[in-house]
């Protein structure tokens, strides 16, 4: 038997990167696929490719900084595969770079908006399906800079650190209801959200910051979310697991 089969998850943000390989690994591990994301045209090529692979998935789009499109994602999902096991909350943007005191208000709102608050509009709307259900698992995505700090990107920074504490707090109200919430902290991963922002020196200075000498693929941390949604994880709730290269060990 598969690892998930018969499972129904929602995964935000995957027409892209990590929440993609994230979607095509769980569909190759029987789970029925909500592909979600504010970019059409990616999520829908993401659940093409899941159906060719005999996989069966849909598209949904939502935009997680909203509330009302977090609740129609989750009633979407419901009403089409009948309930709700997992749920990653992985939407995310890297948003600007800059000083704190010179750092755009907008681009502050904008970070937490769809970093922080969407991970907590997310699990608002799905924590209720999965108590309907019996129980369920989720994965929110975080960062080493969930852990740590950098330079130049405080909003980053802090919604990833409230990632970390959100999830903590909502896995010891839920504890004892059969679900369990923890978040990841990847390094560094070759994604558009690296690649799109980042010149091929300061990817080379980024790069030398990881002991294993590389960046990250998004397969690596699917991986993780993977082992984190299945009950061979069934002792973990409320941590926070890194998959850095050695990142946070220094
Ligand atoms: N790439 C990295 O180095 C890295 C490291 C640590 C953590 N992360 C986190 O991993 C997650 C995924 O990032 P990625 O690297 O795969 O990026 P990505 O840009 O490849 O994918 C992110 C996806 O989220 C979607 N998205 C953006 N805003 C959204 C919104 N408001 N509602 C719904 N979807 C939205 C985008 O359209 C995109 O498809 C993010 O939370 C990111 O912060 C990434």
């Amino acid at each position: 038997m598969k690892t998930l089969e018969n499972k129904v998850a929602i995964i935000t943000g995957s027409g892209s990167g990590i929440g993609k390989a994230a979607a095509l690994l769980f569909a190759q591990e029987g789970a029925k696929v909500v592909v979600s994301d504010i970019q059409e045209e990616h999520g829908k090529a993401v659940v093409e490719e899941i159906k060719s692979q005999g996989g069966e998935a849909f598209f949904f789009k939502a935009d997680t900084s909203k509330p009302a499109e977090n609740d129609a994602l989750v009633k979407a999902t419901v009403e089409k595969y009948g309930k709700l096991d997992i749920a990653v909350n992985n939407a995310g943007i890297g948003g600007p770079l800059g000083m704190t005191g010179d750092y755009p208000l907008e681009g502050w709102q904008k970070v937490i908006d769809i970093n922080l608050s969407g991970v907590f509009y997310g699990m608002h709307y799905q924590l209720p399906a999965m108590q309907k259900n019996g129980g369920g698992v989720i994965v929110n995505i975080a960062s080493i800079l969930g852990m740590a700090g950098t330079r130049f990107s405080p909003a980053y920074v802090a919604a990833k650190h409230g990632v970390v504490g959100l999830t903590k707090a909502t896995a010891l109200e839920y504890a004892t209801m059969n679900i369990r919430v923890n978040s990841i902290g990847p390094g560094y991963i070759m994604t558009p959200l690296l690649t799109n922002a980042l010149d091929e020196a300061t990817l080379k200075q980024v790069e030398a910051l990881h002991p294993i000498g590389r960046l990250g693929k998004s397969e690596e941390v699917a991986e993780l979310i993977l082992w984190l949604s299945s009950p061979k994880s069934s002792f973990v709730t409320g941590s926070y697991y890194a998959v850095d290269g050695g990142y946070l060990a220094q």
